[in-house]
């Protein structure tokens, strides 16, 4: 757990781990005050870890519930595969319904009911071990896959880049690495002189408490900013390009993140600032057509209502929380995958990325 020894940056914190018979996360909800370990045993604590905010990010949730249909399942009892099936896909349910947005979780979970199905005809008690087996490639594949993004990434990097991001979108959302914050590790890694401005992001500051604590921890020099100030620091030339990453891509590019990334899109547009989006592949969904059929999420109230437990709106105002938001893909200048650098047409690029 931690930082990880065997790489030259100093960013490879790994904020999920399996733990020969328990998941470890790092419970994201207590950083950047304290760094505090939860050892996850059962599904529904998996389930509440992801609904709760304690693992997230949109390849994180999808690691988390890998492991978490491992632990919906292992007590199975012996059966057919019939009635283990049943079982399967109630659990698979369970989990997906934890939040709506990032496709990686039911990315996720069909590949390994997709697995379990090739498997058919052995034991069951073999099935589960395959499971497992299933999600620790999963969560192996994405390290390698936010390296990748990163490597990619870093040819779009001035050598004195000043970047903004959004959200966090560091080890602490994936594998380890992350996707836009990868780019910047390894840009920093590669001697770049950057100069990264971080939005506070509201309501639930995954910027400030997030991705400043690991930029701080990998000493690459930022500012935290309200996220309103973001135009402001365009219009007088102080960002040379955006980072942000993603829950989910429509086929068209069309891309849902944390709500504040569509005004920070059509900001860049306006004052001529190139913006990226970094997207491991599992986050694309090219069977939904364009943005407006992505599910958003709604949260609760007290997310906006309250701030560090005081009240600061008046009680039992009516209140509208989406946790993301829709940019428009004529807004992004280019998606950076483990593929390489994605341009538009962005529909015709990716399905030839899927064909490939
Ligand atoms: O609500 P969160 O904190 O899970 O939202 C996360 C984001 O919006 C990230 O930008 C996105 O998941 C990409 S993470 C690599």
């Amino acid at each position: 757990m931690g930082k990880n020894s065997d790489t030259d940056t100093d960013t490879a914190i790994q904020s999920i781990e399996w733990r020969e018979d328990h998941l470890r996360i790092l419970d994201q909800t207590y950083l950047p005050k304290r760094e505090v370990y939860s050892d996850i045993r059962d599904v529904g604590r998996v389930w509440e870890a992801i609904k709760k905010l304690r693992v997230r990010g949109a390849p994180a949730i999808g690691i988390a519930a890998a492991y978490g249909f491992y632990m919906g399942i292992k007590e199975l009892p012996e059966s057919t595969f019939d009635s283990f099936l049943v079982e399967v896909e109630r659990v698979a349910e369970y989990l997906e319904g934890a939040r709506p947005t990032a496709i990686n979780l039911k990315w996720a979970l069909n590949r390994i009911k997709t697995t379990i199905q090739a498997h058919k005809d052995k034991p069951i008690d073999e099935i589960k071990e395959i499971v497992l087996k299933t999600a620790k490639t999963i969560h192996d594949e994405d390290k390698r896959i936010c390296k990748k993004i990163g490597e990619n990434g870093v040819s779009l990097v001035k050598k004195d880049a000043k970047i903004l991001t959004h959200c966090n979108t560091g080890s602490l959302a994936t594998g380890q690495y992350g996707t836009a914050l990868s780019v910047i590790f390894h840009a920093h890694e590669e001697g770049k002189d950057l100069q990264v401005w971080v939005d506070e992001t509201r309501p639930l500051l995954q910027g400030s408490r997030l991705t400043a604590w690991e930029l701080m921890n990998a000493e690459i020099p930022m500012k935290l900013i309200t996220d309103s100030t973001a135009g402001s620091i365009m219009r007088q030339g102080k960002v040379d390009m955006v980072i942000v990453g993603t829950d989910r891509v429509a086929a068209n590019g069309d891309t849902a993140n944390k709500i504040g990334t569509y005004p920070l899109a059509v900001l860049a547009k306006e004052n001529d600032v190139p913006f990226y989006v970094a997207v491991p592949l599992s986050t694309i969904d090219m069977e939904l057509e364009n943005g407006d059929e992505i599910p958003i999420e709604e949260r609760d109230d007290e997310e906006i209502t309250t701030f560090n437990g005081s009240q600061v709106a008046p009680k039992k105002v009516e209140t509208y929380n989406p946790a993301f938001d829709i940019t428009p893909h004529k807004y992004i200048t280019g998606f950076i995958t483990e593929k390489g650098i994605i341009e538009p047409p962005f529909k015709e690029s990716f399905e030839k990325l899927f064909e490939d």
